[in-house]
């Protein structure tokens, strides 16, 4: 493995993903002793030393509910505040300045699109790159011929091996189990297939809406920011072939495989929403036809999945919070069993529930109680919080990740490409989006989409 990196500079210090996401790994690597290296932040807003310390608090606050003073000291040590403009090549002489002792600096880039290649630009023009491994955030790009370009000034500045992208949900533990359910257990993979699975539904709902992010969002939608990339990755390691060899690569180019099955979504098998009242926020143009909901189905051109539909869908303000797959499967070939009440036979349903209150749930058949031979729905739940203790935040794994140079848990490029690729008709409709109600399963056109939704367990 190369050699862990001695620093960390974080492009865009005063935005929202490190104010959620990036502040609060810090800490837990400071607590675990993984960061004993400076921590340089870089904004053109003019933060001064104590205005980070102040935001870095906040932070930890706000994601545990307690600031540990002893490791928060620790980190507020590491960290300095550099303001300056990106396209200004003096921001880049003081960073190389603050860096002089730095050997392999890590650039984590947590910036606009619109300002990616100007710090990329200034890393490459000051040397900074060279030496350094770079981290990259999404959007990445905005569609297929950007993403590319994108990845083109990447790589005149950085090699391969330095360039990390993330995608946040590769580095979730029970997004990666999803490999360890598939491949370590004999009873499951034998049905893994369209004789004995009926249809796939992923839904990513999220209770809440734009959080103060409404300006960012609105140029992006939720077939950018969630589907092209969080929901995609989890098809792949869904309907992914088993790996030939047990080593990552040959796991991470079986994905890049199925990926490259997926067919391009269509316009007709989606459904676009907007909850009400979006357009009055703050950032929101007041016509905009962003879509804070999208549902949609899509095929899979393989043997294995010879037409079971995977059904897609992701709003804001939701009923409530989930990120779940249920797997279908069908009905037993025979209609021995009658269900309880004369209803047709229940399928069997496997739930990943992939966010916070994670876990697996298995629904089976069992005999109602009574003269009657039915059969009633009971679950066998598994909840990983306490079959298993406590499990690290994706940031903080992914973070520890790059400072060593391991890609195991980032994006290929070939994979965002491909996700690109499968989204592109659907980016940008015309027509116009459907409203619907704040706290509603989005537009009634999107209910029938699967036939049948399965209600996630909301949080
Ligand atoms: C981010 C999106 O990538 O993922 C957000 O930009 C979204 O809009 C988030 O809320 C969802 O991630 P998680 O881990 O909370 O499911």
């Amino acid at each position: 493995m190369d050699l862990r990196s001695d620093a960390v500079v974080l492009f865009g210090v005063t935005g929202d993903l490190v104010a959620k996401k990036l502040f609060p790994a810090l800490y837990e690597l400071t607590r675990r002793g993984r960061l004993d290296m400076p921590v340089i932040g870089v904004a053109r807003s003019r933060w001064d030393h104590q205005q980070l310390i102040t935001a870095a608090r906040k932070s930890v606050l706000e994601a545990n509910g307690r600031v540990d003073d002893e490791v928060f000291d620790a980190l507020t040590r590491r960290l300095t505040m550099l303001s300056g403009d990106y396209a200004d090549p003096a921001t880049y002489q003081r960073l190389a300045e603050a860096l002089a002792a730095a050997r392999r600096p890590l650039f984590y880039l947590a910036i606009p699109p619109a300002v990616f290649t100007a710090v990329v630009d200034g890393l490459a023009a000051s040397g900074l790159a060279g030496r350094g491994r770079v981290v990259v955030e999404k959007p990445f790009g905005r569609d297929l011929a950007s993403s590319r370009e994108l990845n083109r000034a990447l790589r005149t500045a950085f090699d391969p091996e330095r360039i990390f992208r993330i995608d946040h949900y590769l580095g979730k533990e029970s997004v990666e189990g999803l490999r360890v359910f598939r491949f370590a257990n004999r009873i499951f993979e034998p049905l893994w297939n369209a004789e004995h699975i009926d249809n796939v539904q992923i839904t990513l709902a999220e209770g809440f809406g734009t959080e103060g992010r409404a300006g960012f969002y609105d140029r992006m939608g939720a077939t950018r920011d969630v589907l092209q990339n969080h929901m995609l990755q989890v098809v792949a390691l869904l309907a992914m072939e088993p790996p030939a060899t047990a080593g990552d690569d040959a796991y991470r180019a079986e994905e890049v495989r199925a990926l490259r099955q997926v067919e391009p979504l269509s316009p007709e098998s989606t459904v676009r929403g907007q909850y009400a009242g979006y357009r009055l926020e703050p950032g929101v143009a007041a016509d905009s036809n962003t879509e804070t909901f999208v549902a949609t189905s899509l095929r899979i051109d393989s043997p294995r999945w010879a037409g079971v539909p995977f059904h897609l869908r992701t709003g804001k303000l939701m009923p409530g919070t989930a990120t779940e797959v249920v797997v279908e499967f069908r009905t037993p070939e025979r209609d021995l069993v009658p269900a309880t009440g004369g209803d047709a036979p229940r399928p069997n349903l496997l739930r990943f529930r992939l966010g916070r209150n994670d876990g697996i749930t298995l629904s089976i058949q069992v005999k109602e109680p009574g003269a009657e031979v039915t059969g009633r729905t009971v679950e066998l739940p598994v909840d990983f919080g306490s079959a298993l203790g406590h499990r690290r935040e994706a940031y903080e794994r992914l973070l520890d990740d790059a400072l060593d140079g391991r890609h195991l848990r980032f994006a290929r490029e070939e994979a965002i490409e491909q996700e690109w690729r499968i989204v592109e008709p659907i980016l940008d409709l015309p027509e116009p989006v459907a409203s619907y109600p704040r706290g509603s399963w989005g537009p009634a056109a999107a209910e029938t989409l699967a036939g049948h939704w399965h209600t996630p367990i909301l949080r």
